[in-house]
């Protein structure tokens, strides 16, 4: 996308809403690939939480825009942005992104004993840093009923893949207690 972006003189727009601000253990997910995007856009955890929307551009792109060319009834406004700045603090000087890549790679290790101990249920592991998905060879659905009954939160998507998204404070023991829940369920099912 880049190299053809680049050779039809076009911008190239990558979406962080959901992998950026460190969710894959850097602070953006287009810095795995060695490629960098013209435009970007960051929402959901670049507030931890308090609702914020940004689109971000490389200056010579940015000059397009001027104040008044683009309005929003909540845009920029200092509270909300008050929160991003100190999110962005928090992760980049508090050690958030070593964290994340480090509980991902354990919470990988660990889903992928699962798929080695029922390797009837779970298809393949997969993911980076702490977006993690499990897919399965039958309908998660039942998994997740289970997992609530016993006091665990899980999502499923596209009907087979098991989602795990914790947040990236996420500690080992909270893993381990996970962990421990789900191999009950995957032998039950
Ligand atoms: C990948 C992705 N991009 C964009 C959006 C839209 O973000 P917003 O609701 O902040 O406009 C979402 C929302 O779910 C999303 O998941």
């Amino acid at each position: 996308m880049r190299e053809l972006c680049d050779k039809h003189n076009l911008l190239l727009i990558l979406d962080e809403v959901q992998v950026g601000m460190g969710r894959t253990g850097k602070l953006f997910a287009y810095e795995h690939f060695g490629v960098t995007p013209d435009i970007m856009t960051l929402a959901k955890a670049l507030a931890s939480g308090a609702p914020i929307g940004t689109m971000l551009a490389r200056e010579d792109v940015a000059v397009a825009f001027v104040p008044g060319t683009h309005g929003s009834t909540f845009g920029g406004n200092p509270l909300v942005c008050a929160a991003a700045l100190e999110t962005v603090r928090t992760i980049l000087e508090d050690g958030i992104l070593n964290r994340c890549e480090e509980i991902g790679e354990y919470l990988i290790g660990e889903l992928e004993s699962l798929q080695k101990k029922f390797p009837a249920v779970v298809k393949n592991v997969r993911g980076i840093g702490l977006m993690i998905g499990m897919g399965l060879h039958i309908p998660g659905g039942e998994i997740v009923k289970k997992g609530h009954e016993k006091g665990l939160l899980l999502n499923v998507t596209h009907d087979t893949v098991l989602r795990f998204v914790p947040p990236l404070i996420v500690s080992k023991a909270e893993v381990d207690e996970m962990i421990k829940i789900l191999s009950a369920i995957l032998a039950e099912v």
